[in-house]
């Protein structure tokens, strides 16, 4: 069965209960059942991770890397800061969609950027949770056979 790994990074975890009006109101825990679900029905399997810190990331892409089919990441605020993260997508060879929740755009300035944009393959912005399961989809269409 192919597999997709979905990465959330700092603060993520508190989704539910950190800036609700930003983030919406569903937990991480709800959005990952969600996904696994969507999975099942798309016969995938589906893993998700949530670390606070940018070496784990780095890590789990290490491992993605060598046994997933897609990469699903919002890395958070690392989005906007890290080059270990952006070097680390730069091994892979499966598809790599970025999520964002809010769309970081019409935000402070200093999130208009993304180290990671032009590394990833397609990338979902200001559709909250949704965005999730869009890129779920996506990632499905992308390794399907044709
Ligand atoms: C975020 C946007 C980032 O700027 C922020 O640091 C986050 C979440 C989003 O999903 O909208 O933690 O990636």
């Amino acid at each position: 069965m192919k597999k997709v790994l979905f990465i959330n990074g700092p603060n993520l975890n508190l989704l539910g209960t950190r800036e609700p009006e930003i983030y919406g109101n569903r937990t991480l825990a709800d959005i990952d059942k969600a996904l696994v679900e969507q999975g099942n029905a798309l016969g995938l399997e589906v893993e998700t991770y949530q670390s606070n810190h940018e070496g784990a990331i780095v890590d789990k892409i290490q491992v993605a890397a060598r046994g997933c089919h897609g990469l699903v990441i919002n890395p958070a605020a690392y989005t906007h800061t890290s080059i270990a993260i952006r070097d680390a997508l730069l091994v892979l060879d499966i598809p790599v969609i970025e999520v964002h929740l809010s769309n970081i755009h019409k935000r402070e300035p200093f999130r208009h950027q993304s180290m990671l944009s032009d590394v990833v393959t397609g990338k979902i912005i200001g559709l909250g949770p949704y965005g999730y399961t869009l890129a779920l989809a996506a990632v499905d269409h992308l390794i399907s056979e044709p």
